[in-house]
């Protein structure tokens, strides 16, 4: 076939500040190495890994552990959220200038970092000392909490995967002045509740998929939303599958870009703001480095299914199997330097571990 000039266009590296890297301790399902190989075959140049380690993000020494491993092995630029528990809240002096979001989870989700208690979460909102906003996994109504917490505070605060069932108390928080922002998924976008008899476990993730008029919610509502984080959570297919105790999350750095990609085709939403809600504001919000002369070129002819081959997650699967996908990346530029071509990385990884500007 002969590709049409006017059919590659030029996109920013793409921006995701939800993130699990799994390393350390547990990169039989992912590593700092293969993750960022997954963020780039997906588009993206800068990503935030998340503090939900078998041996969580929370102190100082964890945190170093981090930046120490991941040198040298990383294809993007990466940066690290920190893990709020109560113990932690001493260390926020130390670790608030070396990390982007203070993530805490008011749920219960998959790793051992969970404060579901209010004058747990006070404490960690009153001492977090950042300028940059805590991330909050608060599922359902429990995000009015959040939101009290946030300006008892005067915090700024980030609503993670949120659903249409958040988008109320959202809306009414910010115009109140509360300085408020969101994501969604991917997962949330594309796929709904009915989508669990086909999917079975390799649909379960937190918070779960709603209903189809959720998900149409969302959509009706993107201009609310600052932003499409992948919430990338790989676990092994053995571990999904497994009935005693089954592991919450999905994949989603390959496969955003090629779905939101056809969403644009759809007329779903606009390619302008489409880098809005993955380069632009995630950039503006947690105060990421620039990053000159970094860029994707992307061949919008290309429409596929989308499937597991060739994917570089170590998991090796993907919930959104058989859905339409569209565009092909034909090389991602990192720093003027040309590090995915065709299918393939090349050099060594380019990736600088950052810090908040
Ligand atoms: C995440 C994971 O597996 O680490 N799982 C998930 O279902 N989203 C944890 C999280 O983000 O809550
Ligand atoms: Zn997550």
């Amino acid at each position: 076939m002969i590709v049409k000039k006017e059919d590659i266009i030029k996109l920013p590296g793409l921006v995701d500040v939800h993130v699990h890297l799994r390393e350390p301790g547990a990169t039989y399902k992912e590593d700092f190495e293969s993750g960022t190989r997954a963020a780039v075959a997906g588009g993206y140049t800068q990503i935030l890994d998340m503090p939900n380690n078998v041996n969580p993000t929370t102190t100082p020494a964890r945190l170093q552990e981090k930046i120490r491993v991941s040198k040298g092995k990383i294809w993007c630029d990466l940066g690290f959220n920190f893990g709020a528990t109560v113990d932690s809240t001493r260390y926020f002096p130390k670790v608030y200038k070396k990390t982007f979001g203070l993530k805490i989870y008011m749920s219960q989700t998959t790793g051992p970092l969970l404060v579901n208690k209010l004058q747990e979460q006070d404490l960690i909102f009153k001492s977090w000392l950042s300028n940059l906003p805590t991330m909050v996994h608060a599922e359902d109504e429990l995000v009015e909490v959040a939101i009290r917490l946030a300006k008892k505070y005067k915090r700024k605060i980030h609503i993670c995967h949120m659903t249409a069932n958040q988008l109320k108390a959202i809306k009414k928080a910010r115009k109140e002045g509360l300085k408020i922002t969101c994501e969604v998924c991917p997962h949330h976008l594309f796929l709904n509740r009915s989508d669990l008899k086909r999917l079975g476990p390799l649909g379960m993730m937190k918070p779960p998929l709603l209903s189809k008029s959720d998900q149409q919610k969302l959509w009706m509502n993107l201009s609310e939303i600052d932003m499409i984080s992948t919430d990338h959570a790989p676990h092994t297919l053995e571990e999904k599958y497994d009935q005693s105790s089954p592991k919450f999350g999905v994949p989603g750095l390959e496969t955003t870009l090629p779905l939101m990609l056809e969403a644009v085709a759809r007329g779903k939403i606009s390619i302008g703001r489409l880098v809005e809600m993955t380069s632009t504001n995630p950039r503006k919000i947690f105060h990421l480095p620039a990053q000159p002369n970094t860029f994707m070129t992307v061949n919008l002819e290309e429409r596929y299914k989308i499937s597991k081959k060739g994917l570089f997650t170590k998991c090796g699967w993907t919930p959104f199997v058989g859905l339409e996908g569209r565009g092909e990346i034909k090389k991602v530029v990192l720093r003027g330097q040309i590090i995915f071509e065709n299918g393939r990385f090349s050099g060594k990884p380019q990736g600088k571990v950052i810090y908040p500007d």
